[in-house]
């Protein structure tokens, strides 16, 4: 049906319009603009790429099981969708004039809000996960011109030695590997953890599944979230990965800054490990962050999203 054009016949725009319930008055305008655009362009690319009916089910279908799984969400980053709104994000921030200090990357669709808080240090793992090393993940979070921020919220998260996080994963402990630490007066936190292992998608998951018929792997390099504010300073939703990684410059997920690739170093020497109450050798993460000071209230907290327990803890 390669020569059938039928796109731009008056019954297909009327279609679309009714489509998008263009001839009434009720409903929201934006919702009703941009499903119109949607339909549109969908129409649009079953006529010049001629889909067949059998494709156009599969991806019918597809979506359904992707829901049915609690997938969209996973799949969104690696279509690049998160990654694009970065540009967009760091774009618009230039032309703000809101450039430099530590860069964003995308948050991913593991958040749990609410986690345990505590100023200077905090732990973040149960103790029950022995496969990995100790942690030692520590930095100072600073202004543009190197002033120390205090009292700053550095929200983290991280994935177990199995590459999962709790909460998704239940048979972890409430919380473990999450923690909220307020910087110190010197605006340094510290937290002790579990190196994580890098993530993979669920290999008989529908992400998986689109990902095999693209040739990709669904991989992430091992990394650590970051959410980090205080008022009167750009929010900064950003991740570090840890070199070495089979995947530190092969993220599923495009998250890969140079700048936020750490070299983690091992401490063999037993005094250091000593003076932290460590039995034996451990790895130390070291994460500076600059923050970008604003007067814009808007730009101080996160974009809203959707997020596993948000609105229901302080
Ligand atoms: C996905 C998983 C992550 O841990 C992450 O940080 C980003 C994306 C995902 O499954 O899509
Ligand atoms: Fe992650």
């Amino acid at each position: 049906m390669m020569n059938v054009k039928t796109m731009h016949t008056p019954e297909v725009q009327e279609l679309l319009e009714k489509v998008a319930g263009f001839n009434n008055s009720d409903g929201n305008e934006r919702v009703k603009t941009i499903l119109h655009r949607v339909m549109h362009d969908v129409f649009q690319i079953i006529e010049d790429l001629d889909i067949t009916q059998d494709e156009l089910w599969t991806a019918v279908y597809y979506i359904n099981q992707l829901g049915a799984n609690g997938e969209a969400a996973l799949l969104a980053p690696g279509l690049g969708i998160d990654k694009y709104l970065d540009i967009r994000s760091d774009e618009a921030d230039k032309q703000a004039g809101l450039y430099g200090g530590t860069p964003r990357t995308i948050e991913g669709p593991l958040y749990v809000a609410g986690s345990p808080k505590s100023e200077g240090f905090a732990r973040m793992d149960d103790g029950t996960d022995t496969e990995s090393e100790v942690m030692l993940l520590t930095g100072q979070v600073t202004d543009q011109d190197g002033n120390p921020i205090r009292n700053a919220v550095v929200d983290i998260w991280h994935a177990n030695s199995m590459g999962a996080y709790s909460y998704f994963d239940k048979s972890q402990s409430e919380y473990n590997l999450r923690r909220r630490i307020e910087t110190d007066e010197n605006g340094r936190y510290t937290a002790r953890s579990i190196i994580p292992a890098g993530y993979g998608c669920p290999p008989e998951g529908s992400t998986q599944h689109l990902l095999n018929q693209l040739g990709r792997h669904g991989n992430r390099p091992a990394h650590i979230h970051f959410f980090i504010s205080k008022p009167g300073y750009k929010h900064l939703t950003t991740q570090i990965n840890l070199a070495g990684d089979e995947y530190t410059y092969d993220d599923f997920a495009f998250a890969t800054l140079e700048e936020l690739v750490i070299e983690a170093q091992r401490i063999e020497d037993p005094a250091k490990a000593d003076a932290l109450g460590l039995e034996g050798p451990f790895t130390q993460v070291e994460f500076d962050i600059q923050l970008l000071s604003t007067e814009k209230s808007e730009l101080h907290v996160r974009h809203s999203r959707l997020r596993a327990l948000e609105g229901e803890q302080a």
